[in-house]
């Protein structure tokens, strides 16, 4: 539902050109923007020909004759892998840094191109000779530490395919993406740093793996907790040894430009989460072109950090694939933000002279409520240029960032796009647009966004309506692992018509008088807590999954914190009713839904209650749920079965 009110923006009404030295030596002139108009297929050709290299090169941009599937670049080769390490080292940039790597506990490591490609080469070694082949699926489920980007490279590497899992996803969760994917391989670690602790990553697996009926035949460990765990002898092996063992040379072999690259799993309307699978060509083309020119990457002299987890499509396009294919130096920090003190982040700023930063409205609002204090005491000023995603940012929070972390001078790039879009698709230009705070504001070049009314027509601005991507893309998702008829009922039923295709995001939006867009939020039952996406009915899956929960009810209310935070009502089987508390019942739904899913999906409420509000036709009106979370006069209840259910449900809540 939509977190950002178009009241709100109205409030804020500053605007802010880029000064004229940051113009002046911006990567992105203002003539990109009629090249692209002027031949958009051309321009992403142009760009992949400028920013990649090619094994082999394409004759051929685009084929959508098979829409909505997709091929880019299409008799092309590349190979990923080599596009991301030894081109750079053959240019003559292999002493330059790739990585400048922060535990949470304090210690560091930076590794150069050269060493990285090295540490890929021997890994991609070790793959082979455990068995992966191009095509083949491993999972990949670890904390952020250098071997994730060397796992997943080193994947890439031969052509086969890589599940990032996020480490914070329980076993049941890694459990189910490793079966959808029939994965052979798992790379993990014995556990990783959060919050001062070690997580336990391996026995995660080991409980995965624990039915023993899944196709994976090897788990590959990364040492890094230096805590127990369980050996499985044969299955198991220890990602140090193998290395040491293996071959230093690697050569990079060129694949088909539609090889398919990673699959990454996200929460949809129904059902279990979604496969969303990219190849490799388009995906990599758009993340280095928007890499490149929505940050205003200079790699000899930037140093970027993008604060995701590899995890998520962030960590994928803008940790590992846009920032390694353009040569880029970034940090990368395995803790939080808040460990083990809260200018943690400051402080890594600080100490690597960070000059392009990126991270999400959730994390900024956090920052906001600790108060300035904490980023004054340290040294920012190498920061030129801030970047948002996730979700909305709301003007205050824009406002702050700049003022605060960016010395009120600092532009900022609020980027909106989708694991499926694989790359950025909304934001400025930093070099040519006029910013305007709580905007993601225009398409990039190349890319065709309308706002369409429910008739599917477009809005005559200012108007809000549903946002659609009216053309192909690059890195546009390929499909749903193993659910072509999924991919097309989710995102291309609901405006195409004849030969005219067209992709709905799922997002609400608002075109300004100026043209610019303004980002409303979902429209569907999908939330967005801390700019992770979750589904309402996952969430209501797991809960009726427990023994003493009859029905449940989810719903994304407003958080100041979070964005949206998950509210649940669950009534309990008659049998269970007296059995315990409402507060115990409760307290043992949490962390149910926690063990599930994982800790990111743990309702902030669950609230037991008699009954819920079901229309005529049985369905649950979410809606009126929402209201009652947000504690909000309640709306229409004129179609519900039974009007006093909410009355009894708003008397229990309170
Ligand atoms: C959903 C996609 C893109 C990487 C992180 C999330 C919301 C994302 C913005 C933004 C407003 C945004 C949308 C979108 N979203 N960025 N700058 N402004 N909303 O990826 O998990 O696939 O979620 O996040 O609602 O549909 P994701």
């Amino acid at each position: 539902m939509p977190t950002n009110s178009i009241d709100s923006l109205l409030h804020e009404n500053r605007r802010f050109p880029p000064a004229a030295e940051f113009s002046a030596q911006s990567t992105a002139k203002p003539s990109i923007y009629d090249d692209a108009k002027a031949d958009r297929i051309g321009f992403w050709a142009d760009q992949a020909r400028e920013l990649l290299h090619w094994h082999k090169p394409f004759t051929e941009t685009l084929d959508w004759s098979n829409a909505p599937f997709a091929r880019w670049f299409a008799d092309g080769e590349l190979n990923v892998a080599y596009n991301c390490l030894d081109r750079h080292v053959l240019a003559g940039n292999g002493d330059r840094v790739a990585i400048h790597w922060e535990g949470e506990p304090g210690d560091s490591r930076s590794i150069t191109y050269a060493e990285l490609t090295a540490e890929v080469k021997r890994a991609a070694n070790v793959l082979k000779g455990l068995g992966i082949r191009q095509g083949d699926r491993v999972a990949v489920y670890m904390p952020v530490i250098p071997e994730a980007v060397v796992a997943m490279l080193a994947i890439a590497r031969l052509g086969a395919v890589h599940s990032v899992v996020f480490g914070g996803f329980s076993s049941e969760s890694l459990r189910s993406r490793i079966d959808d994917a029939d994965a052979k391989l798992v790379i993990t670690a014995d556990g990783g740093w959060r919050k001062g602790k070690v997580f336990p990553l391996k026995t995660a697996v080991d409980g995965a793996l624990e039915n023993g009926t899944s196709t994976v035949e090897h788990v590959l460990v990364v040492k890094r907790g230096e805590n127990d765990v369980e050996w499985i002898e044969g299955r198991d092996l220890w990602w140090h040894d193998e290395l040491a063992k293996a071959d230093a040379e690697h050569e990079a072999e060129g694949f088909e430009a539609e090889n398919p690259l990673f699959i990454l799993y996200t929460s949809g309307t129904t059902g279990k989460p979604k496969g969303i699978l990219h190849t490799s060509g388009g995906y990599l083309t758009q993340v280095a072109s928007t890499h490149r020119n929505v940050f205003d990457l200079h790699p000899e002299t930037d140093v970027y950090w993008c604060t995701a987890d590899v995890g998520w499509i962030t960590g994928h396009s803008y940790v590992v694939y846009g920032p390694l294919a353009n040569g880029a130096t970034q940090v990368l920090y395995e803790g939080t933000p808040d460990t083990p003190h809260p200018g943690r982040w400051w402080e890594l700023i600080q100490k690597y002279r960070v000059s392009i930063f990126y991270t999400a409205p959730t994390a900024i609002r956090s920052f906001m409520k600790l108060g300035r204090s904490i980023p004054d005491t340290f040294d920012l000023s190498s920061i030129r240029l801030l970047g948002s995603v996730g979700e909305p940012i709301n003007p205050e929070a824009w406002i702050w960032y700049r003022d605060v972390i960016g010395a009120g001078a600092t532009p900022i790039v609020d980027t909106w796009w989708q694991t499926e879009t694989g790359g950025i698709m909304i934001s400025a230009l930093p070099g040519i647009t006029t910013l305007k705070p709580g905007s993601a504001q225009v398409p990039i070049p190349g890319i065709k966004i309308d706002i369409l009314g429910e008739d599917g027509t477009r809005v005559d601005p200012p108007q809000g309506g549903l946002l659609v991507v009216s053309e192909p893309w690059p890195a546009m998702l390929r499909g749903i692992w193993g659910d072509p008829e999924r991919f097309r009922e989710t995102y291309w039923t609901r405006f195409s018509s004849g030969n005219t295709w067209k992709y709905f995001a799922g997002d609400g939006a608002h075109v300004d008088s100026d043209g610019d867009i303004v980002l409303l939020g979902r429209v569907d039952d999908v939330m967005n807590v801390s700019g992770h996406r979750l589904s309402t009915q996952e969430i209501e899956s797991a809960l009726v999954s427990h023994p003493i929960v009859a029905e449940a009810a989810v719903v994304g209310a407003a958080d100041e914190a979070t964005g949206q935070a998950v509210v649940a009502f669950v009534i309990l089987r008659s049998d269970q009713e007296s059995a315990q508390t409402v507060e115990e019942a409760s307290t043992l739904l949490r962390a149910h839904v926690s063990q599930q899913i994982g800790a990111i999906a743990r309702p902030r409420q669950v609230f037991v209650v008699a009954e819920l509000p079901k229309t005529r036709s049985g369905k649950i009106m979410r809606r009126l749920l929402q209201d009652v979370a947000e504690g909000r006069e309640l709306g229409d209840t004129t179609t519900l079965t039974d009007t006093t259910v909410m009355q009894i449900i708003t008397g229990q809540v309170k």
